[in-house]
């Protein structure tokens, strides 16, 4: 079985621990677009792991971890991630660690570009910094530095040469920064080549081989649908195609060998960095949700304290729409547990016409009001629960009126960062 996992609102749906929960029954887990702009929390005992990069699936013994073409890659990032991974026992290297030799190489000037735009007091998108739309607009723009050409003195030299013409006057002449030196960058993206030679290989054939061989797949979403350039709150989204259909672009893997789309959904809605968030709560609520159980709502890759707010089914319905969503995983159920009352949006209110589906205007998205329904809160921890049927009935309906509003199953609850704190319906 391959399936595709997203994640449904504007990332940090709580993906890394469904992603483990579900490698346990895969072969193969593989990273397809962003770059280390993701950060996926695996809890496994009282260790905490933190992954930007590699597949969260490298936390399981005798699994393989694949990085396709549509990610794309700070190969010093890379090199410490794998350090660290190795420093606390886990064991990575090229037998279970394949990247692609097409992914795009994230290069200094593409942080130093998006530093300096994020900078501009106009269209702030509130980015993580990281580098990834310069590197995505490199791709694009057919100019960008792929892998492979780490390993290739002479591919290297001619790109670089070329790209740094263009780049430097960028820097000096619109921004008044000094340019990127020629040198030290052939110096110092050579060695990562060299250190990463052996994992750098032709993932496309490497994949399919082991898909035919009936290997299960897990396909791990970063970001949200919401932050996809195509189809999220455009121009306040990432550069990749975090939906599920960049799952095949970005590995290489054709559309009729994915199996099931599975949708991870908070029982909330939070986003970090700028953009429209109908939902949003201000002051006391906002802070109650921010704060609540055992890890607070703080960006994983920047410390950012994420914006938070109720559940919109508007969003959700769209994601349902755009991933074609076979089954919806519930996290952080129990950060609810102590609400009097929750609520819940489907439906948005722009002047004096009423929106269910999706509005792709930011006009409208700016400055819609959400409908809610109000939902009596269950008063009772839930984080304990083993079994579905175990849940306080009030949680129960809550989970049904999701079901009723996207018309998709819910398979798996999350009350908690641990593993053990998983209700599998
Ligand atoms: P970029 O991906 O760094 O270019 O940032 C673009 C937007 O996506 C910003 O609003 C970021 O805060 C957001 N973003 C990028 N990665 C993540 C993530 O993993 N979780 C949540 N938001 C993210």
């Amino acid at each position: 079985m391959n399936i595709v996992l997203v994640g449904t609102q504007w990332g940090d749906e709580g993906k890394g621990k469904i992603i483990d929960l579900l490698s346990e029954d895969t072969d193969i887990i593989v990273r397809y677009q962003g770059g280390n702009n993701a950060g996926h929390t695996v809890i496994i005992g009282e260790e905490e792991f933190i992954l930007h990069l590699i597949p969260s699936g490298i936390l399981r013994p005798n699994k393989e971890c694949f990085i396709g073409n549509g990610v794309v890659i700070d190969p010093k990032a890379l090199l410490e991630e794998i350090q660290m991974l190795r420093d606390r026992n886990v064991d990575v290297g090229p037998h279970n660690l394949h990247i692609s030799k097409s992914a795009n190489v994230i290069m200094p000037y593409h942080k130093l570009t998006d530093r300096l735009r994020e900078e501009e007091a106009i269209g702030r998108i509130g980015t993580t910094k990281r580098g990834i739309g310069p590197t995505y607009l490199d791709k694009a723009g057919r100019v960008g530095i792929r892998m492979v050409d780490l390993l290739s003195e002479t591919q290297l030299t001619w790109k670089l040469k070329r790209n740094l013409k263009e780049i430097n006057l960028i820097l000096q002449k619109i921004y008044g920064e000094k340019g990127v030196s020629y040198d030290q960058l052939m110096e110092e993206y050579l060695e990562y080549g060299k250190k990463l030679q052996d994992y750098i290989k032709d993932t496309v054939s490497l994949l399919n081989f082991h898909i035919n061989q009936k290997k299960n797949v897990l396909f791990e979403g970063a970001q949200g649908t919401m932050l996809d350039v195509d189809h999220g709150t455009y121009p306040f989204v990432t550069s990749s195609n975090t939906t599920a259909g960049g799952a095949c672009t970005g590995t290489g893997v054709g559309p009729t060998k994915i199996d099931k789309v599975i949708g991870v959904m908070k029982a909330y809605t939070t986003r970090v960095g700028e953009g429209p968030f109908p939902t949003e709560l201000e002051g006391e609520m906002a802070d109650k949700l921010r704060n609540a159980g055992p890890i607070g709502e703080y960006g994983r890759s920047t410390g950012r304290p994420r914006r938070c707010g109720w559940l919109d089914m508007v969003v959700v319905r769209r994601s349902v729409l755009v991933n074609g969503l076979d089954s919806l995983a519930i996290t952080r159920l129990d950060i609810l547990d102590d609400l009097d009352k929750i609520y819940v949006c489907n439906k948005y209110k722009y002047k004096d016409t009423y929106i269910e589906d999706f509005p792709e205007e930011l006009e409208i998205l700016q400055n819609c009001t959400p409908v809610y329904e109000e939902v009596k809160g269950w008063k009772t921890p839930t984080a304990e629960i083993k079994e579905f049927t175990k849940l306080p009935q009030k949680a129960l309906e809550y989970i049904s009126k999701i079901e009723d509003l996207t018309g998709v199953p819910i398979n798996i609850l999350s009350v908690g960062p641990k593993r053990l704190q998983t209700i599998k319906k």
